[in-house]
């Protein structure tokens, strides 16, 4: 772009730049693409560099600003942060509904209004605005003071730097809500932590929780918070009068904090007549929970009239006119027995611990990873602690925290092991690596892991041949390294006691359909750290012949976007290593693929494919396919995945169960809803 904007225009740049901002992370709809407003965001910033005085502190571009830290200082509420009431049955919601009719003079036959949404599972944040602008943003703390963390607030971007208040005559006023990260963001967060050896984040409240106390804003901005506003708790004129009676209704006064660019609850949320119909809805969100894209922990019931809230009143500890509903518990003690330590597929060790069995939300649940010594220490772990254990919708079941005044006298301390406990050989740990591995490249049980990763469906999917029949054809002798698969004796495997001459068969035809594999799989399969899927797939877009990537510099393997050098140095190692050339040799000599093939190439589909251009989402529980082959095949008619309903959403696909994605859509009116039956004949497929 050539125009740098005068003043006025700059002003402008901003305002088109909020209002894009308000789109794309309030009402999920973005109404340009990512790469136009990134042109304009980086108009602005050029025009900034060029006249600072232009700049003020609520642009776009001040979002994480250097020069500022959270002070974390204690400052007062300016009404009290209470907490809610909860109930956890039917029975509980009825002897509700009950005290508010009796503490609002009204007969039990008046069916009351209430508004129920989620209650969101984050951090709780008060933000203050004075004439229009966001002053600052503090923590829950006690309740009456929370600690000032402004700076890394601002960089949550669905917060408004500033708020059109005093439209309505406001000078000063309080918000409180919930800020939150999404389920996916953060397991992609967790696997971008995996790979650079970072330790991982418990869940996705510890992950926004933990960050709004970080020092340093711009570590904020990198894990994306949301924030769901769910309260105007104080909103005063200059002359101090109060001024939220005038909205009348709760309803009404989210919807006005909606409209000064808040994210508020709005699909999520419902006004429900009398408490039989509060009660229909929270079921059928505790039946959708686990596909909503924030963690919830129940939904909380708001008495509507905000005149009838003012006589409920408020006891020390929470309002009398809200409550809250919890879901099912996810969480349960248990004791913590023994500590086992397993060999990754690299090496790594990786420390779990054996519970007395506990049911969590109808899985029981005895085995749980402890990620690393870093994690045992920190939390001081000894055999025969009792634990709090928690398992949250997609997330692996994680040890939330130990009870040391429980702790048995005599307890152990858990220490992690200075060898390996396959093969003895002392272990090691690189300076920046979480994880402590076994360096012998001959350790049996790491050698098990790689043969098992090899075989994999991701890797190079030998059917039939799973984890225990890899170890018997390890324990036998029969396999040593990858390249033993693709010569096994198959007279000897129909002999072996359970497997016979037809196993043997359907064996061959599964190795042998593996060796024509794409080599994308093969270099997947080789098990060289850092080397996942993704990266094996670019890599394989740009080698014709798998051997020569022996000879392969850094710079040819960085020069390929999204491949760093780490993932590029490890497998130079891999290659300088005589025996690891050798095992290709022979994999070759055995007939194994190691040309690229027409699936390695970059796929374009096209232009007549039957979803070309398209932009394509699926939710719910699919019946004849899992949810990532319909994505691939998706990709293979022509269209791109995304990973959320927003504006730029062509096509839905639901499943059963489809939750609030599919309700998202049909609002939405703009986007094309599909059964996976006709998702499949759009395609060509039945
Ligand atoms: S209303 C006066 N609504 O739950 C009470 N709270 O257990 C105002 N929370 O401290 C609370 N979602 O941090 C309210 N939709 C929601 C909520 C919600 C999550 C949190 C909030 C509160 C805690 C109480």
């Amino acid at each position: 772009m050539q125009t740098v904007p005068d003043l006025a225009m700059c002003g402008d740049l901003r305002d088109v730049l909020r209002f894009h901002e308000r789109q794309y992370y309030v009402e999920n709809n973005p109404l340009i693409s990512d790469y136009e407003y990134d042109m304009l965001y980086k108009l602005l910033e050029r025009t900034e560099e060029l006249h600072p005085e232009w700049i003020t502190p609520d642009s776009p571009t001040r979002r994480v600003a250097s020069d500022l830290s959270p002070s974390f200082e204690s400052v007062p509420h300016l009404t009290p942060m209470l907490s809610l009431d909860n109930t956890y049955s039917i029975e509980d919601l009825r002897e509700f509904d009950k005290r508010i009719h009796k503490l609002c003079g009204l007969a039990e036959s008046v069916r009351l209004e209430y508004m129920v949404e989620p209650k969101f599972d984050g951090g709780s944040l008060a933000v203050v605005y004075e004439k229009d602008v966001l002053v600052r943003a503090a923590t829950r703390g006690d309740g009456a003071r929370g600690e000032e963390m402004t700076p890394n607030a601002r960089t949550i971007r669905s917060l408004p730097l500033t708020a059109a208040f005093s439209k309505k005559g406001i000078f000063r006023a309080e918000l409180r809500g919930e800020a939150l990260i999404r389920k996916d963001v953060f397991n992609r967060l967790n696997q971008e932590r995996e790979q650079d050896g970072l330790p991982l984040l418990a869940n996705p409240r510890n992950a926004a929780t933990g960050v709004l106390r970080t020092k340093d804003p711009a570590e904020t901005a990198s894990r994306k918070l949301d924030l769901f506003v769910f309260q105007l708790g104080f909103a005063e004129d200059e002359n101090g009068i109060n001024r939220i009676p005038d909205w009348k209704t709760q309803e009404n006064l989210m919807n006005y904090v909606h409209s000064l660019g808040f994210k508020v609850p709005t699909v999520e949320k419902k006004k429900c007549h009398g408490i039989d119909e509060v009660f229909s809805f929270i079921e059928s969100w505790a039946a959708q929970r686990d596909s909503y894209d924030y963690e919830l922990d129940g939904m909380v019931i708001k008495l509507n009239d905000l005149e009838l809230q003012e006589k409920c009143g408020y006891t020390s500890h929470h309002p009398r006119w809200a409550v809250a509903f919890k879901f099912q518990a996810r969480q349960a003690t248990s004791v913590l027995r023994n500590v086992e330590y397993q060999v990754g597929k690299i090496g790594s060790i990786t420390p779990v611990a054996k519970i007395d069995p506990v049911q969590l939300a109808g899985v029981t649940v005895s085995s749980i990873s402890l990620h690393n010594e870093d994690f045992i220490r920190s939390r001081d772990i000894h055999i025969g602690d009792t634990v709090l254990v928690e398992r949250a919708g997609d997330v692996i079941p994680y040890i939330v925290k130990v009870f040391p005044e429980k702790r048995p006298p005599h307890a152990m301390p858990v220490r992690f092991p200075d060898h390996c406990p396959d093969c003895g050989t002392n272990l090691v740990r690189e300076e920046d690596e979480a994880a402590w591995r076994c360096p012998n490249l001959h350790c049996p049980a790491q050698m098990i892991q790689k043969l098992i990763h090899h075989v994999s469906k991701d890797a190079m999917d030998i059917d039939g041949l799973g984890a225990s029949l890899i170890e018997r054809f390890y324990q036998l002798g029969m396999i040593r390294d990858m390249s033993d698969i693709y010569r096994l004796d198959f007279q000897q495997v129909a002999n072996l006691e359970g497997l016979g001459p037809k196993s043997a068969e359907n064996l061959k035809m599964a190795v042998e359909k593996a060796k024509k594999n794409p080599i994308h799989r093969l270099l997947h399969g080789l098990c060289i750290h850092h080397l996942g899927r993704k990266i094996s797939k670019l890599i394989a877009e740009h080698l014709e012949y798998l051997p020569d990537l022996a000879d392969w510099t850094i710079d040819h393997f960085t020069s390929i976007k999204d491949v760093g050098p780490v993932v590029g140095e490890n497998i130079i190692r891999f290659f300088s290593d005589p025996a690891n050339r050798e095992m290709i040799r022979k994999m070759e000599e055995y007939g194994v693929n190691m040309q690229q093939t027409e699936e390695d190439r970059p796929f374009r589909a096209a232009e007549d494919a039957p979803l070309a251009g398209k932009t394509i989402l699926f939710t719910g529980t699919l019946l004849s396919l899992d949810r990532k082959s319909a994505e691939e095949l998706a990709v293979k008619a022509g269209a791109k995945n995304l990973s959320g309903v927003s504006g730029k959403l062509n096509i839905l696909v639901v499943g059963t169960d489809a939750g609030s994605k599919l309700e998202k859509a049909k609002k939405l009116g703009t986007v094309e809803i599909l059964t996976e039956e006709e998702f499949l004949s759009r395609i060509g497929q039945n």
